[in-house]
């Protein structure tokens, strides 16, 4: 682990409230995460210098044991390392880990019943279901709450999924394969009036996000929030549609770039109407093949592995913009900047070299086309899984010490929103599911990757030699001219595809 940025606990229960306004940890992890939960399908995780994850704390048992736990918008388990898991026997739960012999509450429902499955093949954590009381962030006791304890697994911390309790793993110990999930139980001990909450990840460099179940935070935006109905979910593996949305998918109508002169181009092609999921625990952003490809070769990104792509490191100082728009022509915009999507430098697997910097955006997996991190971090979104939509706004970044907290009440109203954007939108399929992206690999000379022409304008910002991102090394040899763009050398920096945990 490269960082421990944990942060106090500094807010309090008001127990007379139906909210929890919680603080939100945020710390380095060695792996990118990708943790769009399939049904079946076992997931690839690359292994990143720049992966993020965003935490809570948590307890578990009685007396309670502490642990934080990753906090992913895009699934809906519960999980946590059993102390006696290989990970945490050779000192790798750094998150913490439970030991079911030291409590009281333990109560095995499902032996070895518990497998949940993210990204990639071979990567699973499996275990048993139990019941166990459940603290979240100082909230009540919530009892009898069905867990997995993994026991043996690919991930050495665990998992608050926030998703729909109808996207929970399976098998699971409800005959109706719908348990009821953590948020299910604060909704019925009334913690929250509804099942919604407002997630504020702040800026990159911020070291505190955070989340407010069953409210929302009226600092951390701009403008109005605007409601997108969610879109349903590609079909399962069987190839059944869900009846009802059971992920937060929204529809992504435009995406367009603006370079650091003003001049903007639209990535994305008319009539654009891509169904896109909010997932906070995806790293990255996954856009379709299309967009993707637009967006790459006109910054001159290559791929330098299994869909890693490279960029100077200098990016991270250019003022350009993308700007992802939803729901139609009349929907919310949210600018994200092309510096906020500039990763830590490439892991260099062929010498002592380091340079080019991973570029925090690319092609779908698995079909899927996900508004990670690199996305999120530019948006407050408010999630209402009790009338299937979300509300957006871009957020205000280094927000997180102020706060003006407005409950949301039973019913359908989300504070704040003042209108509905209803453009319906389409999940990928055939070849645009399945195909890659048309961008070059990176051609290597020596232990050097040169990279792309940039075709679009990103500042003198971006050109200067020795600018450095985020992570370590020299990054003098980077250069780049922005009149007469030419090839630009990336140091020394080839993934070395991907690295399956
Ligand atoms: C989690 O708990 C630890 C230990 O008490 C504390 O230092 C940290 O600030 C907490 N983090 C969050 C996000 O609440
Ligand atoms: C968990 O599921 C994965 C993928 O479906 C499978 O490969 C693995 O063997 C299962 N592990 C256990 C312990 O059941
Ligand atoms: C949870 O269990 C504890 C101990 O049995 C009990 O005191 C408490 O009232 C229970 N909480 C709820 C909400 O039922
Ligand atoms: C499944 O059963 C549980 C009770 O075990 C119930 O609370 C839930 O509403 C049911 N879900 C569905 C989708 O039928
Ligand atoms: C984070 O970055 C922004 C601009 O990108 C800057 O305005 C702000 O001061 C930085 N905050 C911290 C805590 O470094
Ligand atoms: C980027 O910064 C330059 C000055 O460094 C300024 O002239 C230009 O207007 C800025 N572009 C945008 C899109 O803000």
């Amino acid at each position: 682990m490269l960082l421990s940025t944990l942060f106090p606990l500094v807010s309090t229960i008001p127990l007379s409230l139906a909210y929890l306004h919680l603080p939100l940890g945020r710390r380095a992890h060695a792996s990118r995460s990708l943790l769009s939960k399939r049904q079946d399908l076992p997931i690839p995780i690359t292994q990143n210098t720049n992966g993020q994850e965003y935490i809570i704390n948590i307890t578990i048992g009685t007396p309670p044991q502490d642990l934080s736990v990753t906090l992913d918008t895009g699934s809906s388990d519960l999980w946590v390392p059993a102390t006696s898991s290989q990970p945490c026997k050779s000192g790798k739960c750094d998150f913490g880990s439970f030991d079911p012999s030291k409590s009281s509450t333990y109560d095995i429902v499902n032996q070895g019943g518990f497998n949940i499955s993210y990204v990639g093949p071979g990567d699973y954590d499996a275990g048993n279901w139990v019941q166990e009381s459940v603290t979240v962030g100082g909230s009540p006791i919530i009892n009898n709450t069905i867990i997995g304890v993994a026991l043996q697994g690919a991930d050495n911390h665990g998992v608050m999924g926030i998703g729909f309790d109808t996207d929970e793993a399976q098998p699971n110990p409800a005959q109706n394969g719908t348990y009821p999930s953590v948020l299910d139980h604060m909704q019925s001990q009334g913690i929250i009036d509804r099942k919604a909450y407002s997630l504020y990840l702040n800026e990159p460099n911020a070291t505190q996000g955070q989340i407010c179940f069953g409210c929302v935070d009226t600092t951390k935006y701009t403008g109005n929030l605007v409601a997108l109905p969610l879109q349903l979910s590609p079909p399962d593996e069987n190839g059944n549609m869900p009846q009802t949305p059971n992920a937060f998918y929204v529809t992504l109508t435009s995406v367009v770039f603006t370079d650091s002169t003003g001049v903007t181009t639209r990535l994305s092609p008319d009539d654009y109407a891509q169904s896109a999921v909010l997932d906070s625990g995806t790293s990255e952003t996954l856009l379709s093949n299309d967009v993707f490809a637009a967006f790459a070769n006109g910054v001159g990104a290559v791929n330098t592995g299994s869909e890693t792509y490279t960029v100077p490191c200098s990016y991270s100082n250019s003022n350009a913009t993308v700007t992802y728009q939803f729901g139609g022509s009349d929907g919310p915009s949210i600018v994200v900047p092309l510096s906020e999507m500039i990763g830590g430098q490439t892991v260099n697997h062929f010498s002592a070299k380091s340079g080019g910097c991973d570029l925090g955006v690319a092609g779908p997996i698995d079909g899927q086309v996900i508004l990670g991190d690199t996305f999120l971090r530019s948006a407050y979104v408010v999630y209402d899984i009790s009338n299937y939509q979300v509300a957006i706004a871009q957020a205000v970044g280094g927000k997180a010490s102020t706060s003006s907290i407005v409950q949301v009440p039973v019913g359908t109203t989300i504070p704040g929103v003042s209108s509905t954007a209803t453009a319906s939108g389409t999940q990928l399929s055939g070849y645009a599911a399945t195909g890659a992206p048309d961008v070059p690999s990176a051609s290597v000379s020596g232990n050097t990757v040169l990279a792309g022409t940039p075709s679009f304008s990103l500042g003198a910002a971006a050109t200067s030699s020795g600018a450095v991102a985020t992570g370590a090394g020299s990054t003098s040899n980077i250069a780049m001219a922005t009149t007469a763009p030419q090839a630009v050398i990336l140091g020394a920096g080839l993934m070395a595809g991907a690295l399956l945990l």
